[in-house]
Order: C-alpha cells, then structure tokens, then sequence
C-alpha cells in the first residue's frame, strides 16, 4: 500500500493513502472530534457533522471521516469556522439528549462529554436546558438498556448488529424529529435479542453515548 506523508496541525503525518484523515489523526495521537464513525465502517455514515477540518486549498471545511488522505495536504484540525461548526453541532446533538449525566450508563466514556472537555464547550449552551423527550426506556432485557432520549442517532448499533453481527435486529424507526433507534415494530429487546456469544453486546460497545448500554 503507498503511504502518504502530509501535516495536521504542523506535524508531519505518514499513512496509508486513501485512508480517512479522522484515523490517520487519531493514529497520530491527534484528537478530532466525532460520534459516528468507526475504521471498520466504509462508507461512514457522516452523520453527525463534527469531524470538521480545513485543508489548504479547499474553500470550506471538509469531514475528516470521508475525507482520504494524500500526499502534501495540509490539514488544520481548529479554525474560528470549525471552533463555530464543532461548537453548533454539538449543541444541536445536545438539544434533544437527556442532559442527567449523574444517572447516565455511559458517565465519563461518553463521547458528547469527551468533545465538549476537548474544545472547551459548556455542556449547556445558555439556552433553556433541553427537557428529556420523555421517550420510554426499555428496560426489559436482563442485560441490555435502550435509552432513545439519550441517542444521538450516530447508526453505529444499526451498522453493527445488521453488517457485522448479521442479526438486523435494531434499525431507525420513524422520520424526521421523531426518528429513533428501535426493534422492529418497537417490540421489547427482551423477546428479539438473544446477546449470545455470537454478538457479545457489540452494538453497546459501540455507542458512543449512553443510549444503548449494558446493565
Ligand atoms: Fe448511536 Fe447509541 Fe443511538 Fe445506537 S443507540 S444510534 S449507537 S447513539
Ligand atoms: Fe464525521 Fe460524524 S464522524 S460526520
């Protein structure tokens, strides 16, 4: 594989070319904020919009989960306009996320709370605290919580139990506002997830929040 050699903030990077900038960073020891990305997941989702980062040359910030990398880009991780478009997503995803870290599964491996501390963004934006979208928990399985009001809808749990486990059994339901990760037809997971040795749970461990977790 030909490696490429270019620079994220000053230092000077060697990757394989073609690979997403997000893990050539995050490979450099370099911190870019995401949610919805995973190296095993090609095409990414980008759904979250926070992997922001300018390139030399290119007149808006691109996504460093979709972008590949190349030989002699020049890539600034912080700019007034991804500080701005970091900052919006993040309040944005925080809107409709129940905000009670202190009953929160995920606590401090949470990635909205990760970024926050990394770019020095208050938890709360100033505005009215969200209200929790009172949406019910499921609770029903002896192992496994679903906790729609704290899902960022980042896919990876649908990505990894259809694509990687071969179960399909989570997806989005709904549209718009109101869409959120659920069993098909909304049933308990008691009755639809088995969490055997075939799974292990993946789809928990790849959230990155508190929504789907282990008990
Ligand atoms: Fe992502 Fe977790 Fe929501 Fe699944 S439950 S979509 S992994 S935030
Ligand atoms: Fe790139 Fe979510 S990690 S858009």
């Amino acid at each position: 594989m030909t490696e490429a050699t270019f620079t994220i903030d000053g230092q000077t990077v060697t990757a394989p070319e073609g690979q997403k900038l997000l893990w050539a960073a995050e490979a450099a020891g370099i911190f870019i904020p995401h949610l919805c990305a995973h190296p095993d997941h090609d095409p990414p989702f980008a759904s979250c919009r926070l992997c922001f980062v300018e390139i030399a040359g290119r007149s808006e910030p691109v996504t460093a989960c979709t972008e590949p990398v190349k030989d002699g880009l020049i890539v600034r991780t912080r700019s007034d306009r991804v500080d701005r478009l970091v900052r919006s997503g993040l309040h944005l995803l925080m809107s409709t996320h129940d905000l009670d870290c202190r009953a929160c599964p995920a606590r401090h491996r949470c990635g909205l709370r990760q970024i926050a501390r990394r770019r020095r963004i208050g938890l709360r934006s100033g505005d009215p605290p969200p209200a929790s979208p009172g949406l019910p928990r499921d609770d029903s399985h002896p192992r496994l919580g679903l906790d729609p009001n704290r899902c960022v809808l980042c896919g990876l749990c649908v990505w990894m139990c259809e694509e990687v486990v071969g179960r399909g059994l989570l997806h989005f339901a709904s549209r718009g506002p109101s869409t959120r990760v659920s069993t098909f037809g909304g049933l308990p997971l008691v009755g639809q997830c088995p969490l055997d040795e075939g799974c292990s749970a993946r789809c928990a461990s790849v959230c990155p929040v508190g929504a789907l977790y282990l008990k």
